[in-house]
């Protein structure tokens, strides 16, 4: 499934460089508010410390993907994706360019352009593809005092880890219309037609954007928020659970709005949803002993269990959340049996709209992080085997033993400052070890189709792993 190489390369790779002639055009459009050399326009090498935003503008245009979000809605694949989705003659962009844009504007440039931030697209913002009043409020309103813009809220928040993930999932996961919003989605019509599926997870896409801003201070505004003394703050720990509550938390609020419309009555909706659901559950091997049968339907314990046959839902965005607040308290089975009710209806071939919508409301109130995050990650990573399992699950495990990786780094470097240097080469030699092994893992998610969680190579992995985590513990 080409899907996956999409993925990995999308969480694993740092970005690519846009040429130069691609950043040129960017610079050519709009945004002038922001791009004046002495505010956010200055030149990378000029900007020491300290002086990351006089020079974000350049960062972005020269090196985020976002500024070439719209420019890939001409490129061949988003052509290709188009003429699937509707007639090939009319969409042509060279033949009907008025008509290619205007379908642009309805099904893509939502999520690909600064658009629905109460203007549209058509007033040339559009090309700027994903631009700073994406991520950081329309400026008009409060340029040249953006203090006053962070307080009327015009400003979006993006200072600290929660609000900041709000701004990314609204494309990165997904949003029904509201407040003037336009709904985004990547749904399984767009996924057939070639659009990549989205597999967002907060640290992994935080870290692979090259950063504008100065990555130092704003890790210590994590490790020390305001007046509050935080002796556990971890910048990786929490950016990590941060994300997986809100990335649950946005999907979840997809749900509810597709439960909500019920297929609707425009043929752009559908109910069940099939992105929704494990890609899995359709597109896979016919064969008697797959592991699916045993993970999924027979041998994981009862109340996690869906009849053989039926559809699995929630393998993306629920599971560590879900056992996040499982092992948090004994308190969280009634939550545990609402999820698990929940479940059980998606797993339906038509889920009654009503319940899931019921459930997913009720269960939304509860999507708060427990208040230890690096304790947290730590007891997840340990407990694979309460996950039941497909590539979803374990490709969400993996991402969160890298993020513990990186706690362990973290914590490390802050220990060398005055630590024992001779265990400090120890710990050294032990970061390097697992690390490689960790590579070994994301080598054998390469390929869902080949991917086997039950065979040996994997668990083999998974046991040198743990043992290589556990020398740099204490
Ligand atoms: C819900 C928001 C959303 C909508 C709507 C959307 N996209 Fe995307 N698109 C994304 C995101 C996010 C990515 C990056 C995915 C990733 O790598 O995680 C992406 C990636 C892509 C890519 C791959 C880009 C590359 O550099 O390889 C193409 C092509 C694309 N989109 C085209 C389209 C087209 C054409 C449409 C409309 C038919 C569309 N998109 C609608 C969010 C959206
Ligand atoms: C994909 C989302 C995104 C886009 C697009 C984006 N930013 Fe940012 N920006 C962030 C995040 C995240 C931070 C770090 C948190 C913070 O300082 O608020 C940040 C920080 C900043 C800072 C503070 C730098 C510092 O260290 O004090 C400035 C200035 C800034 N951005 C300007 C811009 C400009 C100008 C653009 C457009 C050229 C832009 N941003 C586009 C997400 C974005
Ligand atoms: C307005 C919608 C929007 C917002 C908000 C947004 N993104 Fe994106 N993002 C996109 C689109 C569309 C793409 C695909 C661009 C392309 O391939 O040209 C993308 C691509 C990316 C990529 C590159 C993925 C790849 O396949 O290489 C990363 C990383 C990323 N975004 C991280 C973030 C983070 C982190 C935030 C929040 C701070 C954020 N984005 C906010 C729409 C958005
Ligand atoms: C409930 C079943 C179901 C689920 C779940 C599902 N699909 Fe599909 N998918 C289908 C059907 C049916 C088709 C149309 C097959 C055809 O026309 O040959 C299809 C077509 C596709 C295609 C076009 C290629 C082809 O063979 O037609 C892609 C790509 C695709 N799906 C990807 C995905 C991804 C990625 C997911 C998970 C996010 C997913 N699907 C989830 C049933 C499903």
């Amino acid at each position: 499934m080409t899907f996956t190489a999409v993925f990995l390369t999308a969480i694993l790779m740092p970005a690519t460089e846009p040429s130069a002639a691609q950043a040129a055009t960017h610079l050519s459009l709009g945004m002038n508010s922001c791009t004046a050399s002495a505010c956010h326009g200055g030149s990378v090498a000029a900007a020491g410390k300290q002086r990351e935003w006089n020079s974000s503008y350049t960062v972005w245009a020269t090196k985020d993907p976002h500024a070439d979000a719209y420019a890939v809605l001409f490129g061949d694949r988003s052509q290709r994706i188009v003429a699937r989705l509707v007639f090939p003659e009319k969409v042509d962009p060279q033949k009907n360019p008025k008509e290619y844009r205007s379908f642009l504007e309805k099904r893509c440039a939502t999520c690909h352009a600064t658009i629905g931030e109460g203007r549209p697209s058509s007033d040339g913002f559009a090309e700027d593809g994903v631009s700073c009043a994406s991520c950081h409020g329309v400026a008009g309103e409060w340029l040249g005092d953006k203090h006053a813009g962070r307080k009327s809220g015009q400003m979006k928040v993006t200072q600290q880890l929660a609000p900041r993930a709000k701004v990314c999932v609204v494309c990165h996961v997904g949003s029904p219309a509201h407040n003037g919003e336009p709904a985004r989605e990547v749904n399984h019509d767009l996924i057939a037609a070639g659009h990549p599926r989205l597999n967002f997870e907060f640290s992994a896409y935080l870290n692979s954007l090259p950063a504008h801003w100065d990555v130092e201070k704003d890790r210590n505004r994590v490790r020390q928020p305001e007046g509050v003394k935080k002796a556990q703050a971890n910048f990786a720990a929490e950016t990590w659970l941060t994300g997986q509550f809100v990335a649950a938390d946005a999907a979840f609020e997809l749900l509810a709005a597709r439960a909500k419309a019920d297929g609707g009555t425009d043929k752009e909706h559908a109910w069940p949803e099939f992105s929704e659901i494990s890609c899995y559950s359709c597109h896979h091997e016919l064969r008697s002993q797959s592991y699916r049968q045993k993970l999924f339907h027979r041998e994981t314990p009862a109340n996690r269990r869906s009849p053989i046959g039926s559809l699995v839902w929630g393998t993306w965005y629920s599971p560590m959340p879900r056992q996040a607040l499982l092992l948090q308290s004994a308190g969280a089975a009634n939550d545990e049996d609402s999820w698990h009710q929940l479940e059980l209806a998606m797993s339906a071939i038509h889920p009654d709209s009503k319940k899931v919508l019921s459930l997913t409301t009720a269960l939304r109130p509860k999507l708060t992080p427990p208040a230890n995050p690096l304790q947290t990650v730590e007891r997840l990573v340990k407990n694979l085997s309460a996950l039941r399992g497909d590539w979803d699950e374990v490709a969400q495990w993996y991402l969160a033993t890298t993020a513990w990786h990186q706690a362990l780094r973290e914590e490390h470097m802050e220990s060398q400052k005055n630590g024992d240097p001779v265990k400090s080469g120890e710990r050294e030699a032990a970061l390097r070890e697992s690390q490689s092994t960790l590579e070994k893992i994301r080598g054998q998610l390469e390929s869902p189709l080949e991917f086997d969680p039950t065979g040996e190579a994997f668990q083999d992995a998974v046991k040198l792993l743990l043992q290589q985590l556990a020398k740099l513990e204490g």
